[in-house]
C-alpha cells in the first residue's frame, strides 16, 4: 500500500516534470515558429525544407539544444539570406546562450522582449539592415560576452549606462554604423573589455581619456569618424596590453602623446589620415611592431634621423614601393615623387630600429599596384573583424 501511494507519488513527480520540460521545449517551438513566420524571404529555403514542424526543433537547421534540459541553447543561421524583421518571441528562448543571426537582410529594431535573454553569452547581429538607437537594456543582459551589431544603420549616440552593467563584456563591435556624438567616459565600466570597435561611425567630441583605464584591451578601432576634437589622449599609453591601435582619418590634431611608443605590445599602429603635428616620438623598444602607419599628417622628424646605410634605405625603398605616397621624401629630393609610393610609416620604423619589420602579404608584391595597399588600410577594420569572428567561432565551438 505504502510502496504504491510511493510509486504514485513518484509518478506524479515524473509525470509534472516530464510535462513542465516538454512544455518548455514547446514554449521554445513556439518561438522558433513565430521567428520563422516574421521571415519574408528565404531564397535558400532553409527554413522550408528543414524546419518542418513534424521535427523536433532540436534537429532544424541552426538550432542546437542543451543536453540536459533538452532546451535551444543556439541559434546559428549566419549568412543565409534571410530578410525580415527580428521576432519578439526570440525573447522565450530562455535558455539561449548564442545567438548568430549576422550576414543576412534583417531590417527593424532589436525588439525589447530579447532583453529577457538571461543566458545569453554572444549575441551577433552584424552585416544586416538594422536600424534604431543602441538598445539600452543590451547593458542588462548579465552574462553578455561577446555582441556584434556592426555593419548595419543603427544611429544615435551609444547610451552612456549600457557599461553600468556590463561587466563581462569581452567584445563589442559598433563599427560601420551611424552612431553619433560622443563616445561615454563610462566606456571604462566595461571592465573586460578586449576588444573594442567603433570605426566607421560619425563619433565626434573627445576620445574620453577613461579609455585608458580599460586594462584588458588589445585591440582598439576608432578610426573613421566624424572628428575628434583634440588629440589622442595620452592615457592610451596605459594600456599596457594593447596589440593594435588604429585612429585613422578621425580629424586628430596636436601631438602624438609619447606614451603611444612606450606600448610594448603593440603590433599595429595606424595614425593615418589625420591633421597630427608635431614630431614624431621617439621609439626604441616595440620589438613587436610589424606595421606603422602615419601617412598623411602635419607631423615632423623624420628629417633629423640619418638613415643608418645606404642598405636598409635601398630595402626599404623596395618596401616602400607598395605603400603610400609621401611627399616629403620627393621633397628631399632622395626618392623621385613621379609614381613612387611607398610606405612612410614602415620607413619610418626601419629608420629608428634599422629592422626589417614588414611581413609582406604575397599578393602586394608588384610596385605598380599601389592602390591595393591603400585599399587594405582602409578596410583593416574589416580584415580584422574577419578574424575577431573566426575566432569567436572556434572559441564557441570549443
Ligand atoms: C536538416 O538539414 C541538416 C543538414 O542540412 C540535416 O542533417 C538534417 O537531417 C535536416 N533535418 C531535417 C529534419 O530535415
Ligand atoms: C505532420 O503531422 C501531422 C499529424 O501527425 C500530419 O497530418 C501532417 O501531414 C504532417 N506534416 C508534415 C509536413 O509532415
Ligand atoms: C512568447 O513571446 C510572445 C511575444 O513576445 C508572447 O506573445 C507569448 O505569450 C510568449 N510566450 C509563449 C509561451 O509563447
Ligand atoms: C544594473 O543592475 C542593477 C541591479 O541588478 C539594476 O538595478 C540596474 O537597473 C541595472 N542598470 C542598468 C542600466 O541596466
Ligand atoms: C555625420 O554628422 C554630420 C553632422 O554632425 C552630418 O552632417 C553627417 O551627415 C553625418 N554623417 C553620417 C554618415 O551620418
Ligand atoms: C596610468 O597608470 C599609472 C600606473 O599604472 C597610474 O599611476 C596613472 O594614474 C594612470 N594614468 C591614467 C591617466 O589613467
Ligand atoms: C576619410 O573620411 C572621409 C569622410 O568619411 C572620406 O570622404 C575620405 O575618403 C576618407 N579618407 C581616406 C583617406 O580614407
Ligand atoms: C624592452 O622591453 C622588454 C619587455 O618589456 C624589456 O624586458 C627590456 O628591458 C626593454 N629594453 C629596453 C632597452 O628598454
Ligand atoms: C554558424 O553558421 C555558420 C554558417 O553555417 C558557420 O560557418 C559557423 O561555423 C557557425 N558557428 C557556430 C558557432 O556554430
Amino acid at each position: 500500500m505504502v510502496s504504491s501511494i510511493f510509486s504514485f507519488a513518484l509518478s506524479i513527480f515524473f509525470l509534472s516534470s516530464f510535462a513542465l520540460s516538454l512544455n518548455s521545449i514547446i514554449t521554445d517551438k513556439h518561438a522558433l515558429i513565430s521567428f520563422k513566420n516574421f521571415i519574408t524571404s528565404d531564397p535558400n529555403a532553409i527554413l522550408s525544407t528543414n524546419g518542418s514542424e513534424n521535427t523536433s526543433v532540436c534537429n532544424w537547421i541552426g538550432v542546437s539544444c542543451g543536453l540536459k534540459y533538452h532546451r535551444v541553447t543556439a541559434l546559428n543561421l549566419s549568412g543565409y539570406d534571410l530578410a525580415g524583421t527580428v521576432a519578439p518571441h526570440l525573447g522565450n528562448l530562455t535558455f539561449l546562450g548564442y545567438l548568430d543571426i549576422s550576414s543576412n537582410s534583417f531590417t527593424g529594431i532589436l525588439p525589447f522582449e530579447l532583453s529577457k535573454l538571461r543566458r545569453l553569452k554572444v549575441m551577433n547581429v552584424g552585416a544586416n539592415s538594422l536600424t534604431g538607437d543602441i538598445p539600452a537594456w543590451l547593458g542588462s543582459l548579465p552574462q553578455l560576452e561577446e555582441l556584434y551589431l556592426n555593419d548595419n544603420t543603427f544611429s544615435g549616440w551609444l547610451p552612456s549606462d549600457i557599461c553600468n552593467n556590463m561587466s563581462n563584456i569581452q567584445i563589442l563591435s559598433l563599427s560601420n554604423n551611424r552612431l553619433e556624438g560622443q563616445i561615454s567616459p563610462n566606456i571604462w565600466k566595461c571592465t573586460h573589455l578586449d576588444v573594442l570597435l567603433l570605426s566607421f561611425n560619425n563619433f565626434s567630441g573627445n576620445i574620453p581619456p577613461e579609455i585608458g583605464r580599460l586594462s584588458y584591451l588589445t585591440q582598439l578601432y576608432l578610426g573613421h569618424n566624424s572628428g575628434f576634437q583634440g588629440g589622442v589622449p595620452k592615457e592610451i599609453g596605459n594600456l599596457s596590453r594593447l596589440e593594435l591601435l588604429n585612429i585613422n582619418n578621425a580629424s586628430l590634431t596636436g601631438d602624438i602623446p609619447s606614451s603611444i611608443f612606450n606600448i610594448f605590445s603593440l603590433r599595429f599602429l595606424s595614425f593615418s589620415d589625420n591633421s597630427l603635428s608635431g614630431s614624431i616620438p621617439t621609439f626604441h623598444n616595440l620589438s613587436k611592431l610589424e606595421e606603422l602607419y602615419l601617412n598623411n599628417n602635419k607631423l615632423r622628424g623624420w628629417a633629423r634621423n640619418e638613415m643608418s646605410n645606404r642598405e636598409t634605405f635601398i630595402r626599404t625603398q623596395t618596401i616602400a614601393t607598395i605603400g603610400y605616397t609621401a611627399p616629403e621624401f620627393g621633397m628631399e629630393g632622395k626618392v623621385s615623387t613621379n609614381g613612387d609610393v611607398y610606405s612612410f610609416g614602415i620607413m619610418l620604423l626601419e629608420m629608428f630600429t634599422d629592422l626589417t619589420l614588414f611581413r609582406m602579404p604575397h599578393h602586394i608584391d608588384a610596385h605598380h599596384q599601389p592602390a591595393q595597399h591603400a585599399t587594405i588600410s582602409s578596410t583593416q577594420s574589416a580584415i580584422f573583424s574577419h578574424q575577431i569572428d573566426s575566432e569567436t567561432t572556434s572559441r564557441v565551438e570549443g
